[in-house]
């Protein structure tokens, strides 16, 4: 399967991929996650996309094109799930391009509807950890010890980009840029499953898995 996964900010994005790829295999690409590291590691890719990230602007498409499709490469048979790419129109038609050259196209897309004082909450709240990636919430999804990784015993971190003047920035980029890709996959007639993210994880959950155990079937 190949998975598109598109959703605002703080839609749940990571935390409903990280169930799916441990029902279906699927390798994991996030562009954040990606960027992320980059930055970590000091790469020049990493120091381009700094000050984009910083605000809440999107990092200009070519450098993430070129970024994903060499992560695609090394996706493994049982396919990929895309979170938080591809973001612009023009992303979406240069995964498309790419895809097509080797003979692939993308499955379905998995389009998380929330609403804005909810992504707010959830953004505000999130904490994750800078060793293996885990994502948590001080009220939703809490671990078991206080500000420590269940995985790995990690003191939990805040994400720089998760303040609410950067969280507002964010959703305006989202609306303005982000969610007209929605409508790009629909007019070029794929699969589009619209999930009301506003529920509980697990509800969100069932939902995104039920989507998905029809798509495996057909
Ligand atoms: P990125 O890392 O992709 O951030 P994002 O899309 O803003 O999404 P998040 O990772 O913040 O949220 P999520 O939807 O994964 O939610 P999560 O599961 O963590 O991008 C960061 C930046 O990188 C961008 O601003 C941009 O600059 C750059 N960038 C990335 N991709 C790019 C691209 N393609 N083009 C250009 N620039 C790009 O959940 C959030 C919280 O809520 C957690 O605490 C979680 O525990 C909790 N939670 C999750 N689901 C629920 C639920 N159902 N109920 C209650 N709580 C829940």
């Amino acid at each position: 399967m190949r998975i598109v996964l598109l959703g605002a900010p703080g839609a749940g994005k990571g935390t409903q991929c990280k169930r799916i790829v441990d029902r279906y295999g699927l390798l994991h690409l996030s562009s954040g996650d990606i960027l992320r590291q980059q930055r970590a590691e000091g790469t020049e890719l990493g120091g381009k996309a700094q000050k984009y990230m910083d605000s809440g602007a999107l990092v200009p498409d070519q450098i993430i094109v070129e970024m994903m499709a060499d992560a695609i490469k090394n996706a493994p048979d049982a396919g990929f799930i895309l979170d938080g790419f591809p973001r612009t129109i023009n992303q979406a038609a240069e995964l498309d391009k790419s895809l097509d050259c080797s003979g692939q196209k993308i499955d379905a897309v998995l389009n998380l509807e929330i609403d804005d004082e909810v992504v707010v909450r959830r953004m505000t709240g999130r904490r994750s950890c800078p060793q293996c990636g885990a994502v948590y919430h001080v009220e939703n999804l809490k671990p078991k010890v206080e500000g420590i990784c269940d995985n790995d015993g990690t003191t939990l971190v805040q994400r720089s980009d998760d303040s609410a003047e950067v969280v507002a920035n964010r959703l305006k980029t989202y609306h303005l840029q982000t969610e007209p890709v929605v409508d790009y996959y629909k007019k070029n007639s794929s699969t589009v499953y619209d999930i009301d993210a506003n529920k509980d994880v697990d509800g969100v959950s069932a939902s995104v898995l039920e989507k998905l155990e029809a798509l495996a079937k057909a």
